[in-house]
């Protein structure tokens, strides 16, 4: 029999999140609430935007496709991410009202990551990161649109993490002993990510998050996801594993190209009503009650 490898992570966490199978528990349960609080503001939904980055205007819009997806997170009052951009088109982001952090790639000018770092709290930044998982490439160092990455020692990390008041993320974290290593360095959030399967034969960060929380226990740090997530049962399964807070990618993409923030907007609503109905069918009243006890893994 043909034996076929699967070396595409992507594949694999769609694969992983297919395997969960959810459990029902109606009698005594209620229509659930879908707010959140992170970092101590009330947001309507664990939804998440997307850390995304050069994103073109669709349809001949005015906005581009992350102003306009950031005009949905405000809209929604849900947390918005953005990535790997200049300090102009960062202030954009901030105009349009959303609560937004910030991922910094890892730059070898380091010069350039604080004072984006810095840009981004002087101007009103909910929070800043890191996507670390963009540090190496295929031929040593990454190079990002022609933008040359570098390592990141703990000492760097550390020195930025100071650096700033407000949150600091940790973007692409894929193990226990890395969640570990954020806490010990003072990062309030990881995003466990694969980052759209950079890393041939990743581990879905579903299959991660179990063992990532029980390692963070008792540490005040929030844990995030994304990588394969496009639906309500997708981030409901998420919770139960243990996140905090899911975010969707790719998945919202054709909502933004064809209607740009009106097709977000009912984009994520789908989600998060979709996620609503299963903790209403799941006996869970709201998103910090949610645990594994109506999942099944097959
Ligand atoms: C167009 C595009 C641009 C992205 N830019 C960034 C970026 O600048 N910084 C970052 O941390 N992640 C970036 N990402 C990765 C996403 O934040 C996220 O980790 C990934 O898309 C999740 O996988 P999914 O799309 O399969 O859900 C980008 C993804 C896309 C599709």
């Amino acid at each position: 029999m043909a034996y076929n490898r699967i070396a595409d992570a992507n594949e694999n966490t769609e694969r992983y999140m297919d395997s969960i199978l959810i459990k029902e528990r109606l009698i005594d349960s209620a229509v659930a609430d879908t707010s959140v609080e992170l970092f101590g503001e009330k947001f309507a939904s664990p939804v998440l935007m997307p850390a995304f980055s050069h994103l073109r205007q669709y349809e001949k819009r005015t906005l581009n496709g992350l102003e306009e997806y950031s005009v949905a997170a405000k809209n929604m009052n849900i947390l918005n991410f953005v990535g790997m951009m200049e300090n102009d088109m960062f202030k954009r982001i901030l105009d349009t009202g959303a609560k937004t952090i910030r991922i910094v790639k890892p730059y070898a000018d380091n010069g350039k990551v604080r004072e984006q770092m810095k840009f981004a709290e002087d101007n009103g930044a909910f929070g800043v990161g890191m996507d670390i998982d963009h540090i190496f490439g295929m031929d040593g160092l990454d190079v990002v649109i022609g933008e040359q990455m570098a390592e990141q020692t703990s000492d760097m990390i550390r020195s930025y993490i100071e650096s700033v008041k407000i949150p600091f993320v940790v973007k692409g974290v894929l193990s226990e002993e890395e969640a570990v290593k954020c806490a010990d360095l003072g990062a309030k959030a990881i995003i466990v990510s694969h980052h759209h399967g950079r890393l041939p034969y990743a581990v879905p960060p579903m299959m991660v998050l179990p063992s990532i929380k029980k390692a963070l226990e008792g540490r005040d740090v929030k844990i995030f996801v994304d990588c394969g997530i496009g639906s309500g049962a997708d981030v409901y399964k998420c919770l139960a594993l243990g996140a905090d807070a899911a975010a969707v990618g790719r998945s919202m993409l054709p909502a933004l190209e064809v209607e740009g923030s009106l097709g977000v907007e009912k984009f994520v609503t789908k989600v998060n009503s979709e996620l609503r109905f299963i903790m209403s069918c799941t006996g869970f009243k709201t998103v910090d009650q949610i645990d594994d006890t109506c999942i099944v893994r097959t």
